[in-house]
């Protein structure tokens, strides 16, 4: 049987969220991964570094006794945040992101940044403490194309932003385009991104196949094929500026089927997985620990993990549905077989 052997991943985005669903959802995770950059929509927001210290107790109380599972925590960057606090989350120790959410680009980023030139102070004070400033690259102007908001992002922000601040570290979260590809691979040492499971292996086809498929919808929304053969591409291809994040966004089941259906897709529970299958139909399963192990952690500044990990090349059911508090979770590929196993 075929195996593969490698430093145990990280996942550098992750939403876990809270209460129920955090304890329904967080074994998933770090059953996976030893760290995990920890997204801080919630309701409200994790704003200040107390809150992120509050919430990552919450995550750790979440695990088994036995896991040694580390949140790296991020705050929720606002209109209002100060550079007194941004020195503070430095200095925590704990927190080594913040978040751009631009206003109303997607699940409960209604506190987000209305206008990227408001923070230019706090952002300075990022550049000069070493933290990381993660982004949602996304405009939100109604007149841009859902499908072009990516695209419209890196010319009208995300360029000029880089200019501004040359010495920013910036992840450009969940590219989803052959432009990003493009833009990350020319940009400066200073600019990463992460890449999920859902967009190397589904096309926007997958949104309307036989119907609609609400469990193939996140945002940013799913692209072209040629988006998604760049974005194999460039997961696959050895460059240290492209990582695992699988932006893992659980939603009941409910709220999913709905009127108003909630963007994200459940990877958490097949992840590492599902990028193994991703990178062997890609000739590549050779680079899948760069991709997932070392090259985030080397963008962070951390310590890559000691620990290793095994994948088993033997076929599994992910399973139809999980508990989700009182309701249910469906995963993305629910009822499908995996080719890749954790041993
Ligand atoms: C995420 C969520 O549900 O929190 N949803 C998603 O579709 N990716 C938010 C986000 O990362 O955009
Ligand atoms: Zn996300």
């Amino acid at each position: 049987m075929q195996t593969l052997e490698i430093t145990r991943p990280d996942d550098w985005h992750v939403h876990l969220r809270d209460g129920a669903e955090l304890a329904a959802v967080a074994g998933h995770t770090a059953r996976r991964f030893a760290r995990a950059i920890v997204m801080p929509n919630l309701l409200p927001p994790v704003t200040t570094t107390a809150q992120a210290a509050a919430y990552r107790d919450r995550i750790r109380a979440a695990l088994p006794p036995s896991s040694e599972f580390e949140p790296l925590m991020t705050l929720y960057l606002t209109d209002r945040t100060t550079p007194e606090e941004i020195a503070r989350a430095g200095a925590s120790g704990i927190v080594h992101a913040v978040k751009l959410y631009p206003a109303g680009a997607t699940t409960h980023s209604d506190a987000g940044v209305t206008a990227i030139e408001r923070t230019q102070a706090v952002l300075e004070t990022m550049a000069a403490t070493g933290l990381v400033l993660s982004v949602h690259g996304e405009v939100t102007a109604a007149q841009v194309d859902v499908f072009d908001r990516e695209v419209a992002f890196i010319d009208s922000v995300l360029a000029p932003l880089i200019e501004r601040l040359p010495d920013l570290r910036i992840v450009f979260e969940h590219i989803t385009t052959r432009a990003a590809v493009d833009f990350v691979l020319a940009a400066p040492v200073t600019v990463a991104a992460t890449i999920t499971p859902q967009h190397l292996l589904l096309n926007r086809n997958a949104l309307f196949a036989g119907g609609l498929r609400p469990h193939h919808y996140c945002l940013p929304v799913l692209k072209r094929e040629r988006d998604r053969e760049a974005l194999v591409g460039a997961a696959t291809g050895g460059s240290p500026k492209f990582f695992l994040g699988t932006d893992s966004a659980p939603h009941a089941e409910a709220a999913k089927l709905a009127d108003c259906g909630c963007a994200g897709c459940y990877t958490a529970v097949a992840a590492l997985e599902l990028y193994a299958e991703v990178f062997e139909d890609a000739g590549a399963l050779a680079r899948l620990e760069g991709f997932a192990s070392w090259f985030g952690a080397d963008f962070y500044r951390l310590p890559r993990n000691r620990e290793r990990l095994t994948l088993v090349r033997e076929p599994w059911r992910i399973p139809p549905w999980l508990p989700l508090g009182g309701g249910r979770l469906i995963p993305l590929r629910a009822d499908t077989t995996c080719r890749w196993r954790l041993a």
